[in-house]
């Protein structure tokens, strides 16, 4: 008889601490992406000066972007049968990155916050995905995390052209 339990849990030819391993890495990246989307957010509504406009319009872009990543993840999580973090808590938990409670910085500040988060999240991507590769044989995680190491690898990149091409 297959029970509910059995039904639910999928059977993806990867070993248990792979499962457990794939949902532990996703979970952490689903927490950084939520908390950097937060901070876009932030920068989006309280950036000023000259270059107002357009970092307000790339801001938005880019917790845009984040809001679709975020999503993937947390349904990623879900088809490895285990339920995803969605609170403030767990997140803040669970994140790598940092955020400045009550600190507002002026726009050259907020982009070298976020190039630095998007630079993090590259890195973290890459030792991830060597775990992903050598320690659980899951090359669908490998290829998925991938996607996303290319996702931030590119939206630091805007932001580093923003400054060298505008200036703040
Ligand atoms: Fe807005």
């Amino acid at each position: 008889m297959v029970t509910k339990e059995k039904a639910m849990m999928p059977d993806l030819g990867l070993k248990e601490n792979a499962m457990t391993g794939a949902v532990e890495i996703l979970s952490k990246m689903l927490a950084d992406e939520f908390l950097l989307r937060v901070k876009l957010r932030k920068y989006h509504w309280n950036v000023t000066g000259p270059q107002f406009h357009a970092l307000h319009e790339m801001f938005e872009e880019q917790y845009e972007a984040l809001a679709t990543l975020i999503d993937e993840t947390a349904e990623r999580i879900r088809a490895y049968g285990a339920m995803s973090p969605g609170t403030m808590e767990e997140f803040l938990d669970l994140t790598r990155l940092s955020e400045n409670p009550g600190n507002i910085p002026n726009a050259a500040g907020m982009v070298e916050n976020l190039v630095s988060d998007h630079e993090a999240m590259v890195r973290n991507l890459r030792e991830d995905i060597k775990t992903a590769e050598d320690n659980y044989e899951d090359v669908g995680l490998a290829d998925f995390l991938t996607g996303y190491l290319q996702e931030h690898q590119e939206m630091a990149w805007m932001l580093r052209s923003f400054v060298e091409t505008a200036g703040i």
